[in-house]
């Protein structure tokens, strides 16, 4: 048996209104059907087997298990209706039952998966008055945490999470059936993830404000991040602090576990604006994994262009009713651009080697600036 870890790849699969990633590839599959044709002939001798596979979804295994069994057998099938959209429903239909005589014979059941295993309490109902000599289940795919029956499985190809999966003869309303290999449920949909940047003055704030309202998605600002958990003294707030109180770096992991926190608390978000990190490669990267971890990705890393000198003056005018002390000193407005520019400049390489980095003039009308970062952000 099998027991199935993820594959890393990224290509997705949209059927209907879901997005699925690839889960297990056909020659997982067929390497886990030989392996039960092997068992189960062995077990045979020299009996030949009926094989009843239950249709729908067990077509495709049926028939690459039976082109694989080495000895004569019988295949026929019944046909059962259970499932609705992605749930496992309470009464199961009959469509086709049994269309032979099975007195005396050696039955194995092919199904192609086993969820609940309702549908596997109807095949037993449905055996229940066969003077059969023998019954055994054989299961492609099983689900051990969704199963809440005591029936034994006797073959098991591949055990999986209880998450839905389609392909390989299973369908999600009526789609998927035809696609060799198998693929999950994506625990996120699609999302809009962006990292936006900007020089300081660039009006980043003001545009993550309308974007946040136009897309529905979450802005995460790492320093109201950070004040929010030292505010509150939560656990990871305090960690923060006390390297603070160190003067030293808050190591990446923490602030990362933060940044977790809040994605895992907007879990219904249609996406989300990351402000203020990453900073570095390797935040960037790690930013990379916990999108992952969520199924999801970062779409873009948009930052805003506005020239140096138009930076200063605006700076300037800022400092002149906001009172910041560093909004009016033009050599630390200077410092703080080029600042900028030598710290993003490794980002920058970064999302465009990923082919993510989007640059957008920021010098104009709010609602122009505006206009021109939807158009970006309704291509990805
Ligand atoms: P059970 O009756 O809950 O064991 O479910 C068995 C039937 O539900 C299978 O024969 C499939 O038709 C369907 N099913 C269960 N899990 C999945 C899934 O993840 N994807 C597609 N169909 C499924
Ligand atoms: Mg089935």
């Amino acid at each position: 048996m099998i027991i199935f870890e993820n594959l890393n790849s990224k290509a997705v699969l949209k059927l209907h209104n879901l997005y699925f990633k690839p889960f297990i590839s056909s020659r997982e599959i067929d390497e886990a059907i030989q392996k039960m044709v092997e068992e189960i002939s062995a077990d045979m001798g020299d009996e030949v087997p009926v094989f009843v596979g239950i249709l729908n979804g067990s077509f495709m295994f049926v028939s690459d298990f039976v082109k694989k069994y080495p000895k004569p057998c019988e295949v026929t099938f019944i046909k059962l209706a259970s499932y609705e959209g992605l749930k496992s429903s309470e009464d199961i239909h009959r469509l086709i039952g049994l269309t032979q005589d099975l007195t005396d014979r050696k039955v194995i059941i092919l199904e192609d998966i086993i969820d609940s295993g309702k549908t596997l309490a109807e095949v037993y109902r449905i055996f229940k008055n066969e003077k059969v000599k023998e019954l055994k289940i054989a299961t492609l795919f099983y689900k051990p945490e969704a199963y809440k029956k005591d029936f034994k499985l006797h073959y098991v190809g591949i055990k999986i999470p209880n998450k839905f999966i389609v392909g390989y003869g299973l369908d999600y309303n009526g789609l998927g059936r035809d696609i060799p290999e198998v693929y999950q449920l994506k625990t996120t949909q699609h999302m809009k993830n962006l990292v936006l940047f900007g020089p300081p003055g660039a009006g980043k704030g003001t545009q993550a404000e309308f974007l946040k309202e136009k897309y529905n998605l979450v802005h995460i600002s790492t320093g109201d991040v950070f004040r929010y958990n030292i505010k509150n003294e939560t656990a990871l707030g305090m960690l923060a602090k006390s390297f603070m109180d160190k003067g030293e770096l808050v190591p990446d992991k923490v602030t990362i576990d933060m940044l977790n926190a809040e994605v895992e608390k907007n879990s219904d978000a249609e996406g989300f604006i990351f402000d203020g990190f990453p900073r570095t490669e390797a935040q960037a990267q790690a930013l990379d994994e916990l999108m992952d971890s969520k199924d999801s990705e970062i779409s873009a890393m948009i930052a805003l262009e506005v020239d140096d000198e138009v930076l200063v003056k605006r700076l300037i005018e800022r400092g002149k009713t906001s009172g910041r002390p560093d909004d009016s000193d033009e050599i630390i407005i200077r410092n703080r651009i080029k600042e900028y520019y030598d710290k993003t400049a490794i980002l920058k390489n970064y999302y465009s080697g990923k082919d993510k980095y989007f640059g957008v003039n920021g010098v104009g009308e709010i609602q122009e600036i505006t206009d021109r970062l939807c158009k970006v952000i309704d291509r990805l």
